[in-house]
């Protein structure tokens, strides 16, 4: 369902709920069954046969929600967080990086809570193949069971297994690696070993302190990788907000325009002030559009460290 599409919702489907701009949750669609939340009770007799992206009333009409077909970017906003996970912004960045398209091996550790694996198993669909490594138990389960009920099956697979410790154990099949793990360094013997021989080889390796990536960088360099470079993807919302605009005499006064006052508060305070009528800007509607970057857009979630294998060097 994640790297195909559909144009009817059947009972079965994992469907993602659109509530408001920042609150989505996901279904799976059964005869008989309900949603409740506080916009209502929607049941999922009236979901089954609409077409993705719909929109559905309530069952009283109190409110409504958007259906909306699953996608990697919409798993990354509704995963249940087991840990840390990777966003839009990063692994649109990484995967371009990592030249991923279909058909490519690729090579993940750890799965966490399998974000980044959603996006990279529909990148490389249909014909490449993810090998994904996790060694928390319960966590390598938890990612395993989401696969299979996402029909990523033949795209991915997980094995619950210490990658420090016991390497990932396949030879010259990957065409690229991603390491998202504490020490990465420790991973990069193996992950040579896992790379392509007769091709130019890829890794990217996830850290949020830049002493880890020190000690990648120099681990990449004494296995012979090459071009090592460091990246940091850094995300800024705007927002936009309709102001009113200054009129000539304000501007020609170099007054400061007190935005915060509504019209008639300024229209008051002018008069009050002697200053001159007002302009024919001000009797009628005169606003103007402004955007400007959100004081809390989310910063540095970490450097990503790229380098690359050659064919000469892999051996
Ligand atoms: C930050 S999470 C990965 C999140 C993932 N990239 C995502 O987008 O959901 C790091 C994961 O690496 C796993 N890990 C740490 N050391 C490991 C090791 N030696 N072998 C395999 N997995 C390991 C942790 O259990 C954790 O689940």
């Amino acid at each position: 369902m994640f790297h195909q599409y559909k144009t009817f919702i059947e009972n079965g489907d994992l469907v993602v709920i659109y509530l408001n701009y920042d609150s989505m949750l996901t279904v799976r669609v059964a005869t008989d069954g309900s949603l409740n939340n506080k916009y209502g009770t929607f049941r999922h007799n009236d979901m089954i046969g609409q077409k993705y992206g719909s929109k559905i009333q309530s069952q009283y009409g109190k409110g409504f929600v958007y259906l909306l077909h699953p996608t990697p970017a919409l798993w990354t906003q509704v995963v249940p967080h087991r840990t840390q996970i990777l966003y839009l912004p990063d692994i649109s960045f990484i995967s371009s990086y990592l030249d991923l398209r279909p058909g490519k091996v690729v090579i993940e550790s750890g799965t966490g809570s399998g974000s980044f694996s959603h996006s990279i198993a529909r990148t490389i669909a249909p014909t490449g193949h993810l090998h994904t490594f996790e060694y928390h138990e319960i966590r390598a389960e938890k990612a395993r069971k989401e696969f299979v009920e996402h029909n990523l099956t033949d795209i991915v697979t997980i094995e619950h297994r210490d990658v420090l410790a016991n390497g990932f154990g396949v030879t010259g099949i990957a065409d690229a690696v991603f390491l998202d793990l504490p020490a990465p360094w420790d991973a990069v013997a193996s992950a040579k070993e896992a790379l392509r021989r007769d091709t130019v080889g890829r890794i990217c390796s996830f850290s949020p302190c830049i002493e880890q990536v020190q000690r990648t960088a120099l681990a990449l360099d004494e296995h012979g990788f090459a071009d090592i470079r460091m990246y940091e993807c850094l995300v800024r919302d705007y927002e936009i907000r309709s102001l009113p605009l200054p009129s000539i005499d304000e501007a020609i006064d170099g007054q400061k325009v007190n935005f915060k006052l509504n019209k008639n508060d300024r229209k008051k305070r002018k008069l009050e002030s002697g200053a001159n009528s007002l302009t024919s800007q001000e009797d009628g509607n005169s606003e103007v559009m402004l955007s400007k970057p959100v004081d809390n857009a989310r910063g540095h979630t970490s450097y990503l460290t790229f380098a690359i294998l050659a064919p000469a060097a892999a051996s």
